[in-house]
């Protein structure tokens, strides 16, 4: 194993950083209030949880009544997605993507076993979605778009405005998963003409287990669940009040630090595609310019994902791999088919992601590993080309 560590699995989650560590701190001290509580104890909770609303709110350009906060980017979704079906007298139609993440996929398959019917539109070779094929993807029983407004594997940035202002234009909702880009490229919902739109505070060096919906004022969900009447019904429990603290936090943080950090993050991912591509046999998945600041996902030709992800782990390499999911199935997942990647190619693909903390040093040690893991690699590789 080796003594240094670079962490470049930002997509997957990111460390909570010192400050938002210290202002959760007290709500998991002395400041342990209910905050449906009358008495004082109760109250001041109640009050920071409605001051972290009103900062999240700010950096969204939202209102602060428009924020729920949830356990995460797939209770946000489920509650947009599963909501919004609830509220139909009669199935309906519901348009999203086929590189949705699976927290808004699964959901529309469900939604199909209720009776509800799905488009799936497909992307092109880079990932991105044609505005144009969801205009013509509408029916009269469309109640429902979803688009993310970035792709979690490959980065891939979608037209989410364009697709906002299609969605308004014919009265329609509009959902976007945006738990990758909050905190990383600016994010205002009036802009992007967005009714519903999900975030989560692991992706933005806050806790995990805590994100936020955003519900336009006079967009009408059913709540999922019932109970105590929390968060204005649409999401009751009692509030997760460190982690909505740190939430806030992390993203006041995270939104003031966008011009400086964007800049970086985009010039970190850039010289590390250069480097990789200078290996033979490595091709960029995803779109060129239009791509997560920090995000970088290649594929390694004749090599597995998985045996790169072990070898540059013993380099002290976090990184993460597209070809073998969470389920242990051998199948690669189904962003990397969906943007035409033949299975070879898919199983090589490798996702680094940087983020807060990582340095142009950092680039230089992955740099100068990586060759070396990809080159032993594919001297015992069976799938073809060794060098
Ligand atoms: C695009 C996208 N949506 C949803 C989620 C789920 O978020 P959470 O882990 O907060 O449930 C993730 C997490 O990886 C994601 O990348």
């Amino acid at each position: 194993m080796s003594d240094r560590q670079v962490y470049m699995d930002h997509g997957a989650t990111t460390p909570v950083r010192e400050e938002v560590l210290e202002a959760m701190l007290p709500f998991l001290r002395e400041q342990y209030g209910n905050p449906s509580s009358v008495h004082a104890k109760g109250r001041a909770v109640r009050s920071a949880v409605e001051n972290a609303r009103e900062k999240t709110a700010l950096a969204l350009g939202a209102n602060t009544e428009e924020i729920y906060f949830t356990s995460g980017g797939t209770e946000s979704n489920n509650i947009a997605l599963r909501g919004a079906a609830k509220k139909q007298k009669k199935p309906g139609h519901i348009i999203t993507s086929v590189v949705e993440h699976h927290a808004v996929l699964d959901v529309c398959r469900d939604l199909e076993k209720e009776g509800h019917r799905v488009t799936y539109l497909p992307v092109d070779s880079s990932g991105l979605l044609d505005p144009a094929a969801v205009e013509k993807a509408i029916t009269p029983e469309t109640f429902i778009i979803s688009i993310m407004a970035a792709n979690n594997e490959i980065g891939t940035l979608q037209p989410v405005g364009e697709i906002g202002a299609i969605a308004a234009g014919h009265n329609i909702l509009f959902h976007t998963d945006a738990v990758q880009v909050t905190g990383q490229l600016p994010v205002d919902v009036k802009k992007l003409q967005v009714d519903l739109l999900s975030l989560s505070a692991h992706k933005f060096n806050g806790p995990k287990g805590v994100g936020a919906l955003y519900r336009r004022k006079g967009v009408k969900i059913d709540p999922l669940y019932r109970g105590g009447g929390q968060e204005r019904k649409l999401r009751p429990g009692t509030e997760n009040v460190p982690g909505i603290i740190g939430l806030s936090r992390a993203l006041e943080l995270s939104v003031e630090e966008i011009p400086r950090k964007t800049k970086t993050l985009q010039s970190l991912r850039d010289r590390l595609i250069r480097g990789l591509l200078k290996i033979d046999d490595v091709v960029l998945n995803g779109h060129p310019e239009k791509r997560l600041p920090g995000n970088v996902n290649v594929s390694f030709k004749y090599i597995e994902g998985e045996s790169i992800l072990l070898g540059l782990d013993m380099q002290g390499i976090a990184a993460s791999s597209g070809s073998a999911c969470s389920s242990g199935s051998l199948d690669p997942s189904h962003v990397l088919s969906a943007i035409g990647l033949d299975h070879h190619t898919a199983h090589g693909s490798i996702r680094f992601t940087m983020g807060w903390g990582n340095s142009e040093a950092d680039l230089d040690y992955v740099l100068d590993k990586v060759p070396g893991v990809v080159e032993k690699l594919r001297l015992i590789s069976p799938m073809g080309k060794s060098v």
